[in-house]
Order: structure tokens, then sequence, then C-alpha cells
């Protein structure tokens, strides 16, 4: 049953077998932190182990720790926390570089294998809303690859996907709407016309369940520093289909992808496996603190892992749409995340056709975090963006938000001058 109340909401928080999980992290006080989809809230165990590394590992035993602190197998080893989480096998993921950099590799990638397997093709089919950066990197290896780049929005997705599609890129759950596309169907379709499937998981890695292995996906990246609490620019991750690795180089082919990188040979010889996708020296400070982030995922795992946190996620998100329906019915709300528990990730969306950065920035004076997302004008509207990680959001929490929410509206705050000023970052 849905909460009515907030002594419901407390009373859920009380039940909620995830509760422990919470003091895992560093809360500030007074915060109530729904934007962990963007970055995550910094484990209480990271900043010692990150202090370790510093003055242990780096201060005292200096060079030695690439081997004795085992810093040279780091990117796998999180790569193999990484692959509990999102239904890969071990040794199928290694952590590097960025959501971006590893873009470029595994698009190329993909382009290189659908160029020998299918030459006629000469798509990149995409959804018009996807993040970005997926569609700047794509957009410059099609002028590159002699490839065009066809945008769609997502229910077009099927009918655009074609014989002539090469590669069809997509993020798993929507950065703006937090709308989840189901990967296996949609992979599958995909197949069945030629093409290969490259998925960001950035708003999926720790916020849902994912079966990379049992959706027969070929490749995937994400982030280090949203739902896996990596800590800012964590180091992102990267999957490939173990039948596609070893079929074509990735792009950047740095020494740390090489066979043997300490024989010094001039000449490159890709290491088999995923290890191929590195490409030179890692951030070791930042793969400390990754690595670190992901124990707690460790810890959820006698607590039903990803099952429960699922769970406890579409309650939260549910209870959040329905107190907006609820309590804030006259004040122009819409709700751009999906309806259906099946079709969305672990974020609330909601627009509104003015003061949407306004809004959020009050919310944010008043201690409620949460985010803005540009909207183009036309279709797609400004996005006020909330995401409820299961981790270290309660009930409660979703209550007092929404509650915070309506006193803004009630009183309009929102309209003071202060909240309309622009920052570089939404
Ligand atoms: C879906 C998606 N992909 C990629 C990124 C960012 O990539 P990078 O870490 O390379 O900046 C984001 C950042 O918010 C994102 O939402």
């Amino acid at each position: 049953m849905t909460p009515q109340t907030l002594a419901d909401c407390q009373a859920l928080d009380q039940q909620d077998p995830l509760r422990a999980m919470r003091n895992l992290f560093q809360l500030p006080e007074g915060v109530i932190y729904l934007d962990g989809n963007s970055l995550g809230v910094l484990p209480k165990a990271t900043p010692s182990r990150v202090a370790q590394a510093v003055a242990q590992e780096w201060g005292t035993d200096l060079i030695k720790s690439w081997n004795t602190a085992g810093w040279f197998q780091l990117p796998l080893k999180v790569g193999n926390k990484i692959a509990r989480l999102i239904g890969a096998q071990d040794d199928e993921v290694v952590a590097a570089d960025s959501t971006s950099i590893n873009l470029f590799k595994v698009l190329s990638a993909a382009l290189s294998i659908a160029k020998a397997d299918h030459p006629q093709e000469n798509i990149i089919l995409s959804e018009r809303t996807n993040f970005p950066t997926a569609l700047y990197i794509a957009e410059a290896l099609c002028k590159e690859r002699g490839y065009q780049l066809k945008l769609v929005e997502a229910e077009d997705l099927h009918e655009a996907l074609q014989n002539d599609v090469a590669v069809l890129m997509l993020t798993h759950v929507n950065y703006r709407t937090g709308a989840m596309l189901n990967m296996k169907e949609v992979t599958a379709a995909a197949h069945t016309v030629g093409a290969l499937t490259v998925w960001d998981l950035a708003h999926s890695a720790g916020a849902v369940p994912v079966d990379l292995t049992g959706a027969q996906a070929d490749f995937a990246v994400g982030c280090g520093y949203k739902y896996l609490n990596g800590g800012p620019g964590a180091p992102a991750f990267v999957w490939v289909n173990p039948k596609h690795t070893n079929r074509f180089w990735q792009p950047l082919t740095g020494w740390w992808g090489h066979a043997a990188p300490f024989e010094f040979t001039p000449d490159y010889k890709p290491a088999a496996g995923i290890t191929r996708y590195q490409c030179g020296t890692q951030p070791i400070l930042s793969l400390t603190a990754l690595d670190t982030g992901l124990d707690v995922f460790l810890e959820a795992e006698p607590l039903g892992g990803m099952k429960v946190l699922r769970q406890k996620s579409l309650a939260l998100t549910r209870l959040f749409m329905q107190l907006v329906n609820t309590q804030l019915a006259d004040h122009g709300f819409g709700i751009a995340t999906p309806e259906q528990d099946q079709e969305r990730g672990s974020q609330v969306s909601l627009t509104r056709s003015e003061g949407a950065y306004a809004i959020v920035q009050a919310l944010i004076a008043r201690g409620v975090i949460g985010d803005f997302r540009a909207g183009d004008g036309q279709q797609h509207p400004d996005i006020l963006r909330f995401g409820l990680t299961p981790l270290y959001i309660g009930y409660a929490d979703v209550w007092h938000a929404v509650r915070h929410l309506k006193e803004v509206m009630d009183t309009q705050e929102w309209q003071q001058a202060r909240f309309s000023q622009k920052h570089a970052v939404t």
C-alpha cells in the first residue's frame, strides 16, 4: 500500500531492510540529497581508505605499490565488482578513463566489426535525447568513418531499426526522463536487422538490475561517480561481449592495453580480453575511492542486493510521483517519468512550462538537492530532476522533499530574483 502520511513513511523507514545502509554514508546534516544520479554521496569508509593509499601506498611504499598494493591490477579488480551489478562475468569489465572516452572506444570497435560483417550498413542510430556526450562522440566518428548519425524519438526507435543500421547506441535509463528501455527486447530487435548494440549504463549501474549477458548485448559503458559512489570524476567502466573482445583493436592503443606492457616492444600487440580496453596509466587514488564505494554494494548483497534495492527504489519513485499528484496538483507540474514500474529507472523528473531552474535553486537553498536539465524549448521541456538512491534515501525524505516543494510553490519563494541566477553547472 502506498503511504498516505508522514507517519506511514516513517513506519516504512523502520521496516526497511536496507535501513542500516544509510549509516555507511556521510550525509550532511539538514540535507535531503536527491542527486545521487549525478554525484553519489561519500561513503564513510572512503576518506580513511584514500588517506591510507596516499600516506602508506604512495608516501611510504612509493613505486613498489604497483606490485605490493595491487595498483596495476586495480582496474580489473574494480571491474569485477562492477560486473556483479550489471550481469557480466569476472574479467569482462574494466574500470578506466571516462564514460565519453569509453564510448569512443566501444563505438569505434563496433564500427570495425560492422564494417567487416555488414559493409553495406551505414547508420548509427540513437535517441534524440540520449546524453549529448554520446551523440557528440558518434557525430565525430561518423564524419571520420563515413557513417551517418540518425536520431529519433524513443517511440520511433523500432521503426527506424532497419537493415541499414550498423550500431544502435542507447542509454538504458534516459538521463532526462528516467525512462528505462527493455535491454533484452531492444537488443534482440537490433540483432534481427544485423545491428550491434552499445549501451550507456550511466543511470543503471547500481540503480536497477542489469543483465548484459542475459540480454546478449554487445558493448556497454557507464559512470563511476553516480550510483556507484566513486567520487567526483571517478573512473568509468567498459564491458564488451567476450565474443567481440578479441576481434578488433580499440582505437586508443596505449601501453596498458598491450599484451606485455613491460617488455616495452616498439610494436602494439593487444592483450587478450577486456584488458585491451585500457589505454594508459590510471588514476589510482580515484580508483581506490571507487573500489571502496563499491564495497557498499557487497555489504548490501546479504540483504538482497540489487533485487531489494530495486524494490525500494520503485517504492520511493512511486511515492514521489503520487505525492506530487496529490499535493501539488494546482502548481502546473507534469511528470516526465513513466508510471509503469518496468519502464522507469531510479529518478523522478518533473516538468513545468516556467521556472524549473528557479524552483530547483529554491529547493537547494532549503537543503533539498536535485538538479535542472534544460529542454529545447519545443518538444522536450525543461526538467526538474530528483534521483532516489535507495542506499541512503528513505520514505520520510521523499515526504519532506515534496513538502518543501509545495512550500516553495505556495509561497512563491522560487520567484525571488536570486534563484534565477544561472550557475555554470546546473
Ligand atoms: C548517460 C550519460 N552518459 C555519460 C555521461 C558523462 O560522461 P563523462 O563521465 O565522460 O563526462 C553522463 C553524465 O551525466 C550521462 O548521464
